[in-house]
């Protein structure tokens, strides 16, 4: 009894050694040398084929790329906006009396605006006619690159351009805040000769994360000053043909001015962009034409 159950034993585990390699007919895994050759000749095959077919779609679709405009740009109606100074999460706090609280503040506008200098951009950039677009079209293939772009002079953000007021107001707490609109190639942002502009106001917040009550600042607020005049984005800065195609395109600003806002509370502004062709940013996209913030201007 016992004997055969080791006989058995020997005899599959020999059947086992044989499915592996099988010295009488030579196969390894149940297939001679040869079978083995072709299976792997045609995966070598096969994988050569796959590697050249993404090789070729990979040169067809650069071949179709445009070094200088986007194949593929989101159909956005309403670029974004942002401010600068930007401060900690779009709060933009301080101390009148307490210069190293503000200081930081016209740190970061010297610096952006430092390439905004009129001397600067005399040498980079051609002074345009006004109020109307800026068009460089290529001619069919012919590319008119590089092209050229408009001056956007620092001096023209007067009060807020930190020339005749180092602090931009903030020593005086009448704080200047700069306003762009993201670039978007090829974007008209008006249209009969209407530059777009910025208006800023007090936003309605809700008071209560639970309850359906909503405030704004609006008394808070007092009156503001817009630099340049009317806080437009001047036609002519439009369309921008990108990065590559238009090296020295300084993005127009506004400057906005808190002459009288109140002091020793939060104060929530919302800046947006008005434009007849611009739709005005719905609720589902709060974030295209608008910025908002909090600002806040202590004093004893
Ligand atoms: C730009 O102008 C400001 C004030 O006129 C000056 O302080 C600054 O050094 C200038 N920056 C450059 C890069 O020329
Ligand atoms: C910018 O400033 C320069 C030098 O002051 C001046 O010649 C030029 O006309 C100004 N450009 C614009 C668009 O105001
Ligand atoms: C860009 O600015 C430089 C001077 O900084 C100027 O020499 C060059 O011609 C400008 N290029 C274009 C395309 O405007
Ligand atoms: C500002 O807007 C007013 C009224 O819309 C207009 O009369 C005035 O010409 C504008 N000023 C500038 C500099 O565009
Ligand atoms: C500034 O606003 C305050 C109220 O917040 C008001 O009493 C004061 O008269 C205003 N000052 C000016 C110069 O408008």
């Amino acid at each position: 009894m016992s004997g055969t159950k080791a006989e058995e034993r020997k005899g599959s585990s020999s059947e086992w050694r044989d499915a592996f390699w099988n010295p009488r007919t030579h196969e390894l895994l149940g297939r001679t040398a040869s079978s083995w050759g072709l299976i792997l000749l045609f995966y070598l095959v096969f994988y050569l084929f796959l590697a050249g077919m993404f090789v070729l779609t990979m040169y067809i679709m650069l071949l179709t790329l445009d070094d200088y405009k986007p194949t593929w740009q989101d159909r956005l109606a309403t670029p974004g906006m942002m401010i600068h100074p930007k401060g900690d999460q779009l709060e933009i706090t301080f101390s009148v009396s307490e210069t190293e609280s503000w200081d930081r503040f016209t740190q970061t506008l010297n610096t952006f605006l430092s390439p905004y200098n009129d001397s600067y951009q005399v040498q980079m950039n051609d002074n345009c006619p006004p109020d109307q677009f800026f068009i460089q079209e290529d001619s069919g293939e012919v590319r008119n690159n590089p092209k050229r772009s408009c001056q956007f002079n620092r001096s023209m953000l007067e009060e807020c351009a930190g020339i005749s007021d180092r602090f931009y107001g903030y020593s005086r707490g009448q704080p200047c805040v700069l306003i762009k609109l993201n670039r978007v190639i090829g974007m008209l942002p008006g249209k009969n000769g209407q530059s777009p502009y910025v208006t800023c106001g007090a936003k309605r917040y809700r008071v209560e994360k639970e309850r359906d009550e909503w405030r704004e600042d609006g008394d808070k607020l007092g009156p503001l000053a817009y630099y340049p005049p009317n806080g437009t984005f001047n036609l002519m800065y439009y369309p921008y043909y990108g990065k590559k195609a238009q090296v020295n395109y300084t993005q127009p600003l506004v400057a906005v001015k808190f002459l009288n806002a109140s002091v020793n509370t939060d104060i929530n502004v919302e800046c947006k962009i008005n434009s007849n062709t611009l739709e005005a940013g719905s609720e589902r996209d709060k974030f295209a034409g608008r910025v908002s913030f909090k600002l806040r201007i202590n004093h004893t």
